[in-house]
């Protein structure tokens, strides 16, 4: 270990520790903007200036090593005036509409002001970078950038994709795709990972609060909503429950007094996915192991981020792609066919709501691919963060409401649908379904959780066996199918470099956008919390534990819609309202 003194502290640090890791981990306070935990690689606001005696200019504490007997001194006059300049310099090339601001009272750049004690603007308050650019998700505001580059780490650093970089020199700096195109020219997965880490509002959703309001105002229009798996983990966060804190209930009663007319579930319709996906990969199998043609490894495709990637970056593989569209996309189309006609309602003037977790949904939403009988599936998608300040214009008392429920007949839902919100939960959803479809029998897991798909490492593997199966599935004796699960960008292409070359040994890979799934989505609320993957990961797998029915086939509801109106899995009105196709992008804006 390595001896130094930081404030006149001891302190001992492992070698390869920063000067702000080690201050951190001694529990002094060292202001940074730029820095990012766990993949932080160029310091560039300078904000966690400190000075090192002997040194002869300030040293950076994001970037700079622990050296033995070094004295760093974090506080003093030279170190507090130099961050107040180098934050007044920010300031000044920085959008003054702070009042109108959707980052107003989130914004880092305030908070760090008030630490600093910067009470006056002292340099020029326009910004050069007067620039708006509105992609179908997320909206990039230059006026606002302050070059941090968080951005730049999250989009090449944690997804591997590089989109955004910083273009020109000097005062000309502006982060943005290359040759400064707008993102929806770029082969950007809008993930929307970006907007999680951008410290300030240059990066955000792009706005659909503003129509779903008209809607719900509209006496002539029924208003649909749903919320997916992972909101109900987060949405809490932004009325002060501590991270990992389910809300479902008031999630629910919230939804109806905003004046929604049908508060309906995406969990519903993950059941719903499991079953057509599980059928899907049924039939693919049998024809592979009864030696016909059929492309496997089978891909998930609830994850919209994951399939604008693939068709960008591996048009080739598409055909491994589930045709299955996400789960909100199959409650959007059942909406305004099954119910509208159960009802008795003209679907025209039905609008949809999905809650989401993620960025990359308002894209999905806007694809010509989802239309059935002239009606968009989905009309509009509100992240988490969206649906919180939702509520709190409306002026509803959140943490006082009652808990509510959702409404038939799309509301019932298995555990088996809440890990749909986490990375590994709809490969382990899948596999409760299909084993019992083959052998007739429960897996024999305990509380039928797949372990080794269970947690947050970037690629989970497992195999299962199948033996003593039923007599219509005796192709499946002994077949031993071996499964994988990534999420985040940098892992997938792991995956899909190896069938590239012909080296998968796997039959079913499971994929999600972001890093740990749709828990830690582009769309949740922005969480300081170092734990908040895991906790959010627990919250999901508590409420799958805390249901009656863990397993999707065993949903009434589901059965029941089979039963009364699609037929069966896979069948022909399936395959019209449930499944899609996919487009090559991988031309597209060269
Ligand atoms: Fe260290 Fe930005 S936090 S340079």
């Amino acid at each position: 270990m390595i001896q130094l003194t930081i404030n006149n502290k001891n302190i001992s640090a492992a070698p390869g520790t920063t000067i702000l890791e080690a201050a951190k981990q001694n529990g002094i306070n060292i202001p940074s903007l730029c820095y990012m935990e766990g993949v932080h690689k160029f310091g560039s606001c300078r904000i966690c200036s400190v000075e090192v005696e002997g040194a002869r200019t300030l040293q950076v504490a994001c970037m700079a090593e622990v050296r033995e007997g070094m004295v760093v001194h974090t506080n003093s006059k030279k170190v507090l005036k130099a961050r107040k300049v180098l934050y007044e310099l920010m300031l000044s090339d920085h959008s003054q509409n702070c009042l109108s601001c959707n980052r107003n009272q989130s914004c880092e750049l305030q908070q760090l002001g008030e630490m600093l004690g910067v009470t006056e603007n002292r340099f020029s308050t326009s910004s050069a970078r007067e620039s708006i650019d509105i992609s179908p998700s997320i909206t990039r505001d230059l006026s606002k950038c302050i070059l941090c580059r968080r951005c730049i780490t999250a989009c090449k650093g944690l997804q591997g994709i590089g989109i955004l970089d910083a273009q020109n020199r000097g005062f000309d700096t502006v982060i943005s795709p290359a040759m400064e195109l707008p993102l929806g020219a770029a082969k950007c997965a809008f993930c929307g990972q970006c907007t999680i880490v951008c410290p300030v509002g240059a990066l955000k959703e792009t706005d659909h609060i503003a129509r779903v309001w008209e809607a719900i105002n509209d006496p002539d229009i029924r208003v649909v909503m749903q919320p997916a798996p992972a909101v109900r983990v987060a949405l809490g966060e932004m009325f002060g429950y501590p991270v990992g804190t389910s809300v479902t209930g008031k999630m629910a009663t919230a939804m109806r007094e905003l004046g929604v007319d049908d508060v309906f579930d995406t969990d519903w319709a993950a059941d719903l996915t499991i079953m057509e996906e599980g059928s899907e990969f049924l039939d693919r199998a049998i024809a592979v192991l009864s030696g016909k043609k059929a492309v496997l490894p089978i891909i998930t495709s609830c994850s919209p981020g994951w399939i604008k990637y693939i068709e960008s970056y591996y048009p080739q593989l598409l055909p491994h792609l589930s045709t299955c569209k996400s789960p909100h996309m199959m409650l959007g189309a059942l909406a305004k066919s099954y119910y509208a006609d159960k009802i008795g309602f003209d679907p025209k003037k039905m609008f949809t709501v999905s809650i989401m977790p993620c960025t990359a949904k308002k894209f999905e939403a806007s694809r010509e691919e989802m239309v059935n009988r002239d009606a968009r599936n989905v009309d509009a998608v509100l992240t988490t963060r969206e649906l919180g300040q939702m509520i709190k214009q409306a002026g509803i008392d959140f943490r006082n409401l009652e808990d509510g429920t959702f409404d038939d007949p799309m509301g019932q839902s298995t555990g088996a649908a809440d890990i749909f919100g986490v990375t590994g939960g709809v490969m382990e959803a899948a596999i409760r379904t299909v084993y019992v479809l083959v052998t007739g029998r429960e897996l024999p897991f305990e509380k039928l959780h797949v372990a080794p798909i269970v947690g947050l490492d970037q690629i989970k593997e497992a195999t299962l066996k199948f033996e003593n199966v039923l007599p219509e599935f005796k192709l499946f004796e002994g077949f031993e199918a071996k499964v994988a699960v990534t999420s985040g960008l940098a892992g997938a292409k792991i995956l899909m470099d190896q069938i590239v070359v012909g080296n998968s040994p796997y039959h079913f890979i499971e994929v999600m956008g972001c890093p740990s799934g749709c828990i830690c989505g582009g769309g949740q609320p922005r969480s300081e919390d170092p734990d908040v993957r895991i906790k959010r990961l627990k919250a999901m797998y508590s409420e799958d534990e805390s249901k009656t029915l863990r397993q999707s086939h065993l949903n009434t509801s589901i059965l029941a819609i089979y039963k009364d109106y699609l037929g069966k899995p896979g069948g022909h009105l399936s395959h019209e309202l449930l499944h899609t196709h996919y487009v090559d992008r991988s031309k597209e804006n060269e």
